[in-house]
């Protein structure tokens, strides 16, 4: 049996994680050790408790990740880890850890930036889905549309220019009393709410433009919740999360129709391979039901394959990490020990 085994670590930001994974694709143990009910008390990630509790978990969660996955050291190929972006605090734990651990083995060690990762969570998903393609990544710290050339080479169309989608979740959901962390909590709370009741203003900037602009709808809906407050009025916290939501999921879906529209007409009518029209989502905020439902909605109607990460690969996680560094590895090598962290890391 021909295996390459990979062992990944990410901890850039509140999960301290670690998987196996065999090849680019198949994962055999996934561990994440989430710090949320201790950052729940908070309001919000507080960066020093983040790197203490991955110092005490990363090795912990790497020894269950080989345990789990029934291999030893011996059996690892090579190691992956996040270098960025993220919390530099936080990254630093991961980093150094794999580094001792690349030292200690003699394991080759490639350093894996976050936002290729959570790309990689659909090849794990899709086991036959290879580059070019169209992604639409959404997480608490990015928002982009990006053209994936290749497994290592990407093109970006556009960004947001404030606040990331999975941000504006996180900052709402505070304004109406949710806490942390926001995104799931506005995504099952609008499930009850009625998404036509409060309109909030929808951004779309310049025309053909694959920017997007979050940080105003906050805005809106501090306003709205302050007004009715000074009205005496009880806020609807289900209809303002729904609104809210219906809001952010038209843009992103709408801008994502056009960027696989305007590619597929570029493109020769269609001939090329990078105008497929098909297209992909990454990040945490792909776990959104109205989001998957909306995009699904929206793909089938103008004809688009559309590429959606199974649940648990949507948010932060080391399976991701451990295929972003196997397709790294392969046509880049391995880093060295010099291989440092950094809290901003371009796609
Ligand atoms: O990708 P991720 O785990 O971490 C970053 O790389 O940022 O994304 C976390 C973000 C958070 O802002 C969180 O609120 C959001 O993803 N999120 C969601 C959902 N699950 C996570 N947002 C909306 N609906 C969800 N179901
Ligand atoms: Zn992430």
């Amino acid at each position: 049996m021909n295996r390459f085994l990979t062992l990944a670590i990410e901890s850039s930001c509140d999960e301290t994680a670690a998987a196996v994974l065999d090849g680019g694709r198949r994962v055999l143990s996934n561990v994440i050790s989430s710090q949320v009910p201790i950052h729940e008390a908070y309001g919000g990630v507080v960066p020093e408790i983040a790197s203490r509790k991955h110092l005490e978990n990363v090795n912990p969660v790497v020894r269950k990740a080989l345990k789990d996955a029934g291999v030893t050291w011996d059996d690892i190929d090579l190691i992956g880890v996040t270098y960025g972006p993220g919390l530099i605090g936080a990254l630093v734990i991961g980093v150094a850890a794999a580094k001792g651990y690349s030292l200690a083995r003699g394991i080759p060690m490639v350093g894996v930036n976050h936002m290729y990762g959570h790309v990689a969570s659909n090849l794990i998903t899709y086991p036959d889905l290879e580059p070019p393609f169209l992604c639409l990544v959404v997480s608490g710290g990015h928002t982009n549309i990006v053209l994936m050339e290749d497994y290592n080479r990407c093109r970006v169309l556009g960004g947001t220019r404030d606040d990331a989608v999975g941000e504006a979740y996180d900052k709402v959901a505070r304004v109406i009393g949710l806490g942390y962390p926001g995104g799931p909590k506005i995504d099952k709370l609008a499930r009850s709410g009625d998404p036509d009741k409060i309109h909030f203003k929808r951004v779309y900037l310049e025309k053909d433009s694959f920017d997007f602009s979050f940080s105003g709808i906050k805005t809106q809906v501090m306003n709205y919740v302050n007004s009715e407050k000074q009205a005496g009025r009880e806020i609807n916290a289900a209809d303002v999360a729904a609104g809210f939501q219906e809001a952010v999921v038209e843009v992103l879906v709408n801008k994502s129709v056009e960027a696989v529209n305007q590619l597929f007409e570029e493109k020769n009518g269609g001939n090329s391979e990078v105008s497929k029209r098909r297209l992909v989502v990454a990040g945490g905020v792909a776990a959104n039901s109205r989001l998957r439902e909306a995009l699904t909605d929206a793909c089938k109607r103008e004809e688009i394959e559309l590429f959606l990460p199974e649940l648990g690969l949507c948010t932060d996680n080391a399976a991701m990490i451990g295929s972003a560094a196997y397709y790294k590895y392969r046509e880049e090598g391995p880093d060295d020990l010099t291989l440092d962290a950094y809290a901003d890391l371009e796609f």
